[in-house]
């Protein structure tokens, strides 16, 4: 049977808002994900930003995609220019902020720069402003178009890499949520999958933000892809036993030599291959491959807040057993929102949502005021990289 797409939903799209009849950028909200599918409609620069920030939209393809949209975004409903030349300079400040949003993830100034570099070409062959803005919005729509179609080449390249009764592990979410549609990694996945190919996957648990237990695991039984979680901690010892074929990663850069920037754990899963002979693959479009960086010391990692590692994030909504929880429900929300603080910085947001409530949660489980170091990614040297494939084939990390 071949994998279930339909059950894995999209992560981003452009469209207009039904409440205003103005344009926005919908997003799958992946900080809820998988217990609240939220969809959440950002029509301002500052809310998609944040959106970024948040990582409500994460992953490399992802944020190409959503970096030339928020640029379009912008153009539609915040310019107040009506002449070319400060639409322009506008345009420009916008593609600079929003690739800023992230350091590490290249496809986010890639984005934001495609949009920026076409509005200045079509400005320079006379187009009046209105054509401009209306041609912006169609390249950030093809940009998604194109990036789905990228990963299904990444995806028929990948497969033939991929040996009947393969058992593969991944990390963090390389699938089709970390991009317009199908995924890096889900490509190679869901093609070798249909292709009767692939037994298993091992989904590495991605510490902190866990994007493996929560978003890959997820989308891959929705497609009806046969895998196990396991922790960062684990993987050596499942490659030790015998269990694992191959490896399939994403990444969020590529450098000039072909070091690897991708999420935190994929070095020592790198090194644990090596050690056991195993392949290893890395999946990424063109786009994530930045010529001006010669290594990986040249690439900013991206340092986030020590709250993602002193404690957890519990999402989800809340049914009532009873009336008198109902009822403690109806007055703690009577006001809107609720935020809850308790002992040891616990907090919890309650809400009402869909007749019914729900939360958000942060539980701290580390001391109080623990140093915390949390780097969002590693480089793996190119020497432990099998190869790298991306829509135009499977490449040497030398020979690019
Ligand atoms: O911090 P994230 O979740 O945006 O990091 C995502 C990754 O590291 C992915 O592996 C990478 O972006 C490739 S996604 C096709």
């Amino acid at each position: 049977m071949p994998a279930d797409m339909e059950k894995v939903p999209r992560s981003i799209w452009w469209g207009n808002n039904e409440e205003n009849g103005k344009p926005g950028i919908f997003i799958l909200d992946q900080t809820r994900l998988p217990l609240v599918g939220e969809v959440l409609c950002f029509q301002q620069l500052n809310g998609i930003e944040l959106a970024i920030k948040s990582m409500a939209v994460r992953g490399a393809p992802a944020l190409g995609v959503v970096a030339a949209m928020a640029v379009a975004l912008w153009s539609e409903n915040e310019s107040l220019d009506t002449e070319v030349g400060p639409w322009l300079a506008g345009i420009d400040a916008v593609a600079e902020r929003i690739g800023q949003a992230r350091p590490t993830a290249i496809n986010l100034s890639w984005g934001a720069r495609r949009v920026r570099d076409y509005a200045h070409l079509l400005a320079e062959s006379g187009a009046p402003l209105p054509a401009l803005k209306l041609s912006i919005v169609a390249l950030a729509q093809k940009i998604a178009m194109e990036d789905e179609a990228c990963n299904r080449s990444i995806g028929a390249h990948g497969a033939e890499l991929v040996n009947p009764g393969a058992r593969i592990m991944t990390h963090c979410n390389a699938g089709s949520l970390a991009t317009a549609y199908y995924g890096t990694v889900g490509a190679v996945i869901y093609t070798a999958f249909d292709q009767n190919k692939l037994e298993h996957v091992w989904v590495g648990e991605t510490r902190p933000l866990n994007q493996g237990a929560r978003l890959m695991s997820w989308e891959l039984m929705a497609a009806g892809v046969p895998c196990a979680l396991i922790t960062d901690s684990m993987a050596a010892s499942v490659m030790q036993s015998g269990w694992v074929n191959a490896i399939f990663v994403g990444a969020d850069r590529i450098c000039a030599n072909g070091d690897v920037v991708n999420k935190i754990g994929t070095l020592s899963m790198a090194i644990a291959a090596k050690r056991f002979n195993i392949p290893f693959y890395v999946c990424a479009p063109n786009s994530t491959i930045d010529k001006t960086a010669s290594d990986g010391s040249q690439v900013p990692i991206e340092q986030r807040d020590g709250r993602e590692l002193a404690g957890f994030t519990v999402t989800g909504t809340i049914v009532p057993t009873d009336d008198t929880v109902s009822k403690a429900f109806d007055l703690l929300t009577e006001s809107g929102e609720k935020l809850l603080r308790f002992k040891g910085k616990h907090k919890m947001n309650v809400y009402r949502r869909d007749g019914g409530y729900a939360f958000d949660a942060w539980f701290q489980t580390t001391p109080l005021n623990l140093p915390i170091y949390n780097p969002a990614f590693d480089v793996t040297p190119a020497d432990l990289v099998t190869a790298i494939i991306t829509e135009t084939g499977v490449h040497k990390p030398a020979d690019l």
